[in-house]
């Protein structure tokens, strides 16, 4: 094919198999006979389920579990696997929660399983006489959502809160609807947009409006987690190390630069679990950040304080909309695998441990910032991907990866000649 004949109209693309669509993504691209072997090697879900879980499919892409260990979460140790492609995170948790484990480890609550529902009404002359016309619905919109999920009330879910809210737009007065719902062990994303979307045209006659969104809100507040742990002064290298650190908390508090990289630090942890055990990361990383700016400017989502007895004390809250049930998490094996490791039985166990892993991984960072600085524990594990990226194989990772980081040089310049030099003997 010539590249004036290259066109992204493929005829029938999602009717194909998932060999067929490689075979035109690879006509397209002109990719090369490794590549499409690359891309057709199978990871550890099979391109059969793959097909079935979104469009389009012509491969999969495998990321690295490690399992990160020494967490003791509410009186329990557990094993947590964790699915990043990035270096350091999973050791980082692995410390941190070795300094708080003799200390008691890691306290964790929740505040339910509730998500958001919001449903858009406009065009109404009169929304705060809207507003009240819905909230005395209640009943009637309590026994409308419960019918659209038996089995989730059967489970003890379902429907229970409204609010409605008038919301000043540019567009004008908006009335909406937030339709609270315990989703039990499921994200529960599903189950609240059907329920919205039944309800609307109710709303629609109740106030004579119109309704356009109805849709979950990510802003998952109703289903917050918390994790709490004590560092002793002495187990994380003293009182500098314990000011260095509150300091980085200051900051990160103060100053929303700051804060947005602290807060990714966070989700570094927080979305491995998240994404090892089939959830929703994008969900969880919305709620996150919009909670950080809860009250109107972005800010950490974790606190420090020193204890009366001088030790550093750390806590986090944030929204976990994580499920054991639905979507990915159930039908991915690895997911189900992960979630055998992890021991939890119920979504808000799962949801204590992510906060719990989040609380850790800042603790790591903020310790590494306060102290050495990230790169000198981050190089030496950089450095294997950089070896291994230079073409390095077998045992000569490791020893590539110790030269480049005893020369302080990380670097793939460096690492392609000083490879070179291996395999000839020089090095
Ligand atoms: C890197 O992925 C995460 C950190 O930047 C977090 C932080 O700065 O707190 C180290």
């Amino acid at each position: 094919m010539s590249i004036s004949n290259l066109t992204s109209r493929i005829s029938g693309f999602h009717r194909m198999s998932t060999a067929e669509r490689l075979e035109a993504v690879a006509a397209f691209s002109g990719l090369d006979d490794a590549t499409r072997a690359q891309l057709a090697a199978p990871g550890n879900i099979d391109t059969h389920l793959a097909d079935h879980m979104i469009e389009n499919v012509v491969a999969t892409l495998s990321i690295p579990i490690g399992v990160a260990t020494n967490m003791r979460v509410d009186g329990k140790d557990v094993l947590v696997p964790m699915a990043t492609e990035e270096s350091s995170v999973v050791a980082a948790v692995c410390n941190s929660a070795r300094q708080c484990y003799d200390a008691g480890g890691f306290t964790t609550s929740v505040s339910g399983n509730l998500m958001i529902a919001q449903v858009q009404l406009v065009g109404v002359t009169d929304p705060e006489n809207a507003r009240l016309r819905i909230l005395e619905r209640r009943d009637e919109i309590a026994a409308i959502c419960d019918r659209c999920d038996p089995m989730l009330v059967q489970l003890g879910g379902g429907f229970r809160d409204l609010e409605v809210r008038v919301v000043n737009s540019r567009g004008g007065p908006m009335v909406v609807t937030h339709l609270i719902v315990d989703t039990r062990d499921a994200m529960g994303a599903n189950t609240v947009n059907t329920m919205a979307e039944t309800l609307a045209p109710s709303v629609e006659s109740w106030t004579g409006g119109k309704v356009f969104l109805r849709i979950l809100s990510n802003l998952a507040d109703r289903r917050l987690a918390r994790a709490r742990a004590v560092w002793p002064a002495e187990a994380i290298g003293g009182e500098a190390v314990r000011d260095g650190m509150i300091s980085a908390y200051h900051f990160a508090e103060a100053d929303p630069y700051r804060a947005a990289t602290h807060n990714k630090g966070i989700m570094n942890g927080v979305s491995a679990v998240v994404l090892a055990t089939g959830n929703d990361t994008r969900a969880v990383e919305a709620g996150a950040h919009a909670y950080a700016a809860r009250n109107g400017r972005y800010t950490s989502l974790t606190n420090w304080e020193v204890t009366a007895e001088g030790h550093l004390a750390g806590s986090i809250e944030l929204p976990l909309p994580v499920g054991l049930v639905g979507g990915a998490t159930k039908i991915h094996p690895t997911a189900r695998a992960c979630l055998k490791i992890l021991g939890v039985s119920t979504a808000a166990e799962l949801a204590r441990i992510i906060a719990a892993v989040g609380l850790a991984q800042n603790f790591g960072a903020m310790k590494a910032l306060a102290t050495t600085g990230i790169q000198k524990g981050h190089m030496a594990l950089h450095a294997n991907n950089v070896a291994i990226a230079a073409g390095a194989v077998g045992e000569e990772v490791a020893k590539l990866a110790a030269i480049l980081v005893e020369r302080r040089q990380v670097r793939q310049d460096v690492a392609t000649v000083e490879l070179e030099r291996m395999r000839a003997g020089v090095a």
